[in-house]
């Protein structure tokens, strides 16, 4: 039985393909259409779903839409238009999520989607979808927050679980506990809009002069610069209940701050205290959230989603000072997860009697053969060269200082580079991580991030053991900081990556081979993409990225391309 779950209703829409309780394929629109997170999360782009990767999904299964049994779609609109309904003549409930004049138009779209399945795919997809009749037994409309709370629990570690999404809004809710148990999630409680720490924190990515719904990742890198000046202003906004419910002041952050940071302007060190107490507030509101869920579900293992915990530093709070034992976090916890989780969702109401599927790795987007590439080279006439052992060989480019792309299998799911889609450097010399923002066009700010072989992370960074999705920092043991100085991060952490054979087999060689000859088992791992752009998904996109960026090489499966070797 093969389940089809879409996600489309905001933004990061993503497709993600189900067979039997068997993940196939996941993979985001984005790095199909190249535009970055698929779509902006507006009323009027609700419509459009991610035909791309949907058909992604059929062509990796060998399948066309006619064999595709159930349809899961990660927003419920009846959810909103029920509570629309409900709320007519009540001035007191919060009826919209975007400006009251659209909410018709947004949940049309959502009512429509088995409609513009069926109508608006592309000409070029055509044979794929063709012939498809979607009858209302095959189309399912998954709650929001189910669906980030199945991508959390069912491909988790664990049998049982407390779960906690946490988003920037769903239909309603923003927060929602659940607790997971086999094959069922039971939800314990929900916080719905207004309040949302998600909205929160996007509203302070505006104010900081980024663009929300996109780049609260930079706030909390930010935040590693300020102090907790303002901490006790976001405090007074949000008020606790002790019950796992929380409101938060609909406060204008010009007053409460001053006046906003311009998109572009320098950095004021106001603007890194307010990011920094920012991220101090939502550490601590979750915290006590967390531990509200751990007295109320009495589990001892934690499962998260949903956008705000791709925070990696809130993850490492909630690891290290919360009441869990254990804390795992789905590697694509955006709203692209969601489609994951709708498909689980409704693959596990109708295959219940198989055990839902542990997701080690997060490699489920297409990968490409060497047949494949070298056509594709020698079609462009670009000069390349086969390696004669693709590991020991980009080892030593990499020990050379060279700053490389790193193109190898199947592409990741969600919003890391892993390994497959990389830029990978040395971490020896601390300007690495200038050099890298500059070839990625990136702030100054922003850190780089580490992967390590797995067997000897707890070496290198205080505590780690296994942390394959780079979802949580850690502190570099302090004789080891010397060494890598590139990943560091002001603060002393690093958002670090695990690898072992089993996930990935020639990036941990690689790992180990950079090792033989430096005695480091750590590289610098960042996206194979520059700024605005989504990262690269098909040779092609991996070629026209290395020869418009100033990085030295590109290692693209078996082939060797290098700038210098063309003068
Ligand atoms: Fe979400």
């Amino acid at each position: 039985m093969y389940t089809l779950g879409i996600n489309a209703a905001f933004h990061d829409s993503a497709a993600a393909l189900i067979k039997d309780g068997v993940l196939i394929a996941a993979a985001e629109d984005e790095r199909f259409t190249h535009i970055k997170h698929g779509k902006r999360p507006i009323p009027f782009s609700a419509y459009e779903l991610p035909f791309h990767a949907i058909d992604y999904c059929l062509q990796e299964a060998g399948i066309t839409m006619k064999e595709v049994d159930h349809i899961a779609y990660s927003f419920d609109p009846s959810l909103l238009n029920n509570h629309q309904q409900k709320a007519n003549g009540n001035n007191n409930v919060a009826t919209s999520i975007f400006s009251e004049q659209w909410n018709d138009l947004f949940l049309s779209y959502m009512q429509q989607a088995p409609q513009h399945l069926r109508d608006g795919y592309p000409h070029h997809l055509q044979k794929r979808l063709s012939g498809m009749v979607i009858q209302p037994e095959r189309w399912h409309f998954v709650e929001h927050h189910i669906a980030h709370a199945a991508s959390a629990f069912f491909p988790s570690p664990f049998k049982e679980a407390a779960v906690l999404t946490l988003d920037g809004r769903g239909e309603l809710a923003s927060t929602s506990y659940f607790v997971g148990k086999d094959n069922s999630l039971q939800k314990v409680g929900e916080v719905c809009m207004p309040h949302s720490l998600g909205m929160l924190y996007e509203k302070m990515t505006t104010y900081l002069g980024f663009l929300h719904s996109s780049d609260e990742y930079k706030v909390m890198a930010l935040a590693s610069y300020g102090k907790p000046v303002y901490l006790d202003k976001f405090r007074s906004f949000i008020h606790l209940d002790g019950k796992g419910c929380y409101t938060i002041d609909d406060f204008s952050p010009e007053e409460a701050f001053g006046p906003a940071r311009k998109k572009g302007a320098t950095f004021e060190q106001r603007y890194f205290d307010i990011a920094h107490s920012l991220q101090k507030v939502l550490e601590e509101t979750v915290l006590e959230l967390a531990h509200w869920l751990y007295k109320e579900t009495k589990q001892e293992n934690l499962c998260m989603a949903g956008g705000v915990a791709l925070n990696c530093v809130l993850n490492a709070i909630i690891r290290d000072k919360g009441p869990f034992k254990n804390v795992w976090v789905q590697p694509a916890a955006g709203d692209a997860g969601t489609a994951l989780g709708a498909a689980i969702w409704i693959d596990r109401k109708f295959n219940a009697g198989t055990p839902a599927q542990p997701m080690e790795h997060a490699y489920w987007g297409p990968a490409y053969s060497d047949a494949d590439v070298e056509n594709l080279l020698q079609w462009m006439k670009i000069p390349y060269r086969r390696l004669n052992n693709v590991a020991a060989e980009t080892a030593r480019i990499l020990a050379q200082n060279k700053v490389i792309g790193w193109f190898q299998g199947r592409m990741e799911f969600g919003p890391r580079a892993l390994g497959s889609r990389s830029i990978l450097a040395s971490p020896a010399e601390a300007s690495m991580q200038q050099k890298l923002n500059e070839i990625k066009d990136r702030e100054d700010f922003r850190p780089v991030a580490p992967v390590v072989m797995e067997e000897v992370a707890g070496e290198w960074f205080e505590n780690a053991t296994v942390s394959p999705f780079m979802l949580f920092v850690y502190n570099i043991k302090p004789d080891k900081a010397d060494k890598i100085p590139a990943v560091r991060h002001v603060d002393g952490t690093a958002r670090i990556q695990t690898i072992n054979k089993k996930q990935h087999q020639l990036y941990y060689d690689l790992l180990y081979e950079f090792n033989k000859l430096t005695g480091v088992p750590v590289l610098i791992n960042t996206s194979f993409n520059t700024r605005g752009e989504p990262i690269v998904c098909s040779p092609k996109d991996a070629i026209a990225c290395f020869w418009t960026s100033p990085f030295d090489a590109l290692v693209i499966n078996s082939f060797l391309l290098e700038k210098n070797a063309v003068a």
